[in-house]
């Protein structure tokens, strides 16, 4: 099979919430995303000093969806997500070339404003990362620098998404403790809220569970399904079972000699169930990679 074609499921009909994958039909389920293309690429190749790591990605995602995207180390997804909010500019001697798109706006124009992007576009990285300062000022600080500085906004948006990620009731009584006494879990939860605080459209999670316990990676994984349909998720992990339990679509990478290529990518269900491709059907079963 000829991998430098287009990924053989392109602009794949939306997939249901985990839980309701009888496969096929749905008869009740809502869907879980709108039929509306929220990311593209197209040819997207990315290169480190000249070294190429990711060649040609070509793929659509739906506005709301949770897209996994899965496969061996070194197979270029931390830098596809990177790319996304131009975090790949940080990095001295990386190139990014083809094209990327979120809704009309064109990620890769030098004119693009950056600020506004990695406004739309939060991410949060595997380990959480929080400020060496209290928990409120985690989450004021990029308020602030984005133009909130009304004491009655900051505290009403600060509650919001501490609300949201599940961790107000746990921290309300600290909010001027310091971040880092809080647990693994809470941290990283602290670390959704900072993303969560601007509001942004997609959220873009770096193996967000991997330091965690299974106890505060279970909260943390029913956090990212309950914000399904509000934000469109990307999502890195090397947890199968994971992304079987949460993504509507999933997208598979593959190193070829160190380059890394999208060579399947789909509905979730479909993917696990029927993957078209060997080297997909060889990961899942655990017989590769
Ligand atoms: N800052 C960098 N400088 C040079 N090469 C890099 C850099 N970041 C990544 N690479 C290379 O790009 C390729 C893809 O790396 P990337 O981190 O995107 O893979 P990954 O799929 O996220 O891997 P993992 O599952 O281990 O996190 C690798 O060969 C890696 O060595
Ligand atoms: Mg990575």
């Amino acid at each position: 099979m000829d991998i430098m074609q287009p990924p053989f499921r392109i602009n794949p009909e939306p997939n249901k919430r985990a839980g309701f994958r009888a496969w096929p039909p749905y008869p009740s389920a809502e869907p879980c995303c709108e039929p509306i293309t929220h990311i593209r690429a197209k040819n997207l190749s990315i290169a480190y000093q000249g070294h190429q790591a990711l060649r040609d990605v070509t793929l659509e995602i739906n506005r709301g969806c949770i897209t996994a995207l899965v496969g061996p180390s070194g197979c270029g997804k931390t830098s596809f997500l990177m790319s996304l909010n131009r975090l790949t500019d940080l990095i001295p001697g990386c190139q990014v070339s083809g094209n990327l798109n979120i809704n009309e706006l064109d990620i890769l124009a030098p004119t693009t404003d950056l600020l506004q992007l990695r406004r739309t576009v939060g991410m949060i990285f595997q380990k959480p990362t929080v400020f060496p300062f209290s928990i409120r000022k985690n989450l004021e600080l990029p308020l602030r620098e984005h133009g909130t500085h009304h004491r009655s906004l900051l505290n009403s948006t600060i509650e919001k998404v501490l609300q949201q990620v599940g961790l107000w009731h746990e921290v309300k009584g600290r909010l001027d403790h310091p971040a880092q006494a809080l647990s693994g879990g809470q941290q990283q939860r602290l670390c959704l809220a900072r993303a969560l605080v601007l509001s942004p459209d997609i959220l873009l999670l770096d193996e967000p569970c991997s330091a965690l316990d299974p106890l505060s990676s279970g909260i943390v994984e029913d956090l990212i399904v309950s914000l399904r349909s509000h934000f469109t998720v990307l999502i890195v992990t090397h947890n199968l079972a994971q992304a079987r339990r949460i993504a509507d679509h999933i997208a598979f990478f593959w190193s070829f000699e160190g380059v890394g290529k999208l060579v399947e990518y789909g509905p979730a269900q479909a993917i696990f169930e029927n993957p078209i491709h060997e080297l997909t059907a060889a990961y899942i079963s655990g017989t590769r990679g």
